[in-house]
């Protein structure tokens, strides 16, 4: 399943769709878990195809952003990768680095914003 990258403040993940995420509580759990009290930074998600992987990946990702674990989260998108053009790192790079300019981008329209608001109030 190919999720489009969306523009945000906080990463590249797509929105939850309207039909929701359900279940994989105990799964979720086991990913926070990992991510914190075992200091994982590498997790593999696998099963059969169609099972959920994807989205309990990208719910993992939504998750972890909401509970502060961590500041941007970015989705990386191996579906259609062919490994002719571009090696699977540098697309891998060059995503986070798309990610992570928005938000630097972002950032600093928030700020303008809040100085513009600042200056008002004085
Ligand atoms: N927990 C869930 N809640 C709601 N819908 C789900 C959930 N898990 C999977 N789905 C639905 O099933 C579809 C297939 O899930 P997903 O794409 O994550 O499977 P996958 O294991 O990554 O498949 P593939 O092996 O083909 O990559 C999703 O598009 C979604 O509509
Ligand atoms: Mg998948």
């Amino acid at each position: 399943m190919l999720i489009p990258p969306v523009e945000n403040h906080w990463g590249n993940l797509s929105p939850l769709p309207k039909a929701g995420f359900w279940g994989r509580t105990q799964e979720l759990w086991d990913i926070e878990c990992a991510f914190v009290q075992d200091g994982t930074r590498r997790l593999t998600i696998s099963g059969f195809g169609g099972q959920g992987k994807t989205f309990l990946a990208v719910e993992a990702g939504r998750w972890l952003y909401r509970t502060g674990l961590f500041e941007t989260v970015c989705f990386v998108d191996y579906a259609q990768f062919q490994g002719v053009e571009i090696h699977a790192t540098d697309l891998a790079v060059s995503t986070l680095a798309t990610v992570l300019d928005k938000s630097l981008v972002n950032v600093q329209a928030a700020t303008v914003r809040w100085l513009f608001w600042i200056i008002w109030r004085l």
